[in-house]
């Protein structure tokens, strides 16, 4: 069996950054850390936190003591400003990426600009960067949104980082046939569209593949769309357990991709199962084969 693993697969540079954040607050000796919301979207790496003592407020107004960490997904400027009045001591660890797109729109926004965002409303990192244009963003996460859709005659458009590229094309063509003064930002980040190519070239060529990440992970469910279009076997699973055996005996080449919120060691763990269950003979019979895609 031929069993090989995206080349980027897991933590993206803002995931890596926020855990590293909280991570390096509990060597310092900090005993009491939070995060506003949970600080990857996958349950297990989440529990794994948690037992190390950092807890998950889902709103201010739940803290009473200890550090707050914002994370990667960033918040709207509302946020710090309750965080300075309740005298909540905050870290911030939203992603540099997400901040530029802050200011892009706070800017856009205060020369007059209707702020358009492309992405999911409940998304956190949308919500975050609505709160900059005082929630008064228009949403589109769908082209099918467009009919019937009144929209000004001048906007700014940006995207949510982890939208599928093929999204954006959908509704940025449209979108500039119908508003004449369009000031257009890709937000897209370069990661997620390296590691949706990434995950269709692999996919092309896999009999199955297991996009590994958790099920309310944005990142993760455009990877399970992108490898849906290319293999007619795909499998999201959020760690070993969810390995489907049976669907997978017997099959040549195995493709594994995983979301910027998926830890190293899930990757590496689902990774090392499949080649034990291989070299005991449960998979099928042949050498197994692993490498890079
Ligand atoms: Fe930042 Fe890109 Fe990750 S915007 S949080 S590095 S997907």
């Amino acid at each position: 069996m031929d069993i090989r693993v995206a080349q980027h697969a897991g933590f993206c540079f803002g995931v890596k950054r926020a855990t590293q954040t909280v991570f390096d607050l509990l060597a310092s000796g900090e005993e009491k850390v939070f995060t506003l919301g949970p600080l990857i979207h996958n349950a297990s790496a989440v529990k794994t936190l948690e037992e190390k003592g950092v807890g998950v407020l889902q709103s201010l107004d739940e803290w009473t003591e200890g550090r707050v960490v914002i994370r990667s997904h960033g918040v709207g400027p509302e946020v710090y400003q309750k965080a300075e009045a309740m005298g909540i001591p905050l870290i911030d660890a939203t992603c540099p990426d997400v901040k530029r797109i802050h200011r892009t729109v706070a800017e856009k926004y205060a020369e007059g600009y209707p702020i358009i965002i492309l992405g999911k409303p409940d998304h956190p990192e949308v919500i975050g960067t609505n709160g900059w244009c005082g929630n008064t963003a228009v949403i589109i996460s769908d082209a099918s949104q467009l009919d019937g859709l009144a929209l000004p005659d001048k906007a700014c458009v940006v995207a949510q980082t982890t939208l599928m590229r093929q999204k954006w094309d959908a509704i940025i063509e449209p979108l500039k046939e119908r508003i004449s003064n369009l000031y257009i930002v890709d937000t897209i980040c370069p990661t997620t569209t390296q590691r949706q190519c990434e995950a269709q070239a692999l996919a092309e060529n896999m009999d199955a593949m297991l996009v590994i990440g958790g099920k309310n992970s944005a990142n993760t469910a455009s990877l399970f769309q992108v490898c849906q279009k290319h293999c007619s076997q795909v499998y999201l699973i959020e760690g070993v357990s969810d390995i489907p055996w049976t669907a997978l005996k017997n099959l040549q080449k195995i493709g594994i991709v995983a979301g910027a919120s998926t830890p190293d060691w899930i990757i590496k763990e689902v990774y090392s199962k499949m080649s034990e269950q291989e070299k005991m003979g449960q998979l099928n019979e042949e050498e197994v084969k692993v490498q890079n895609a």
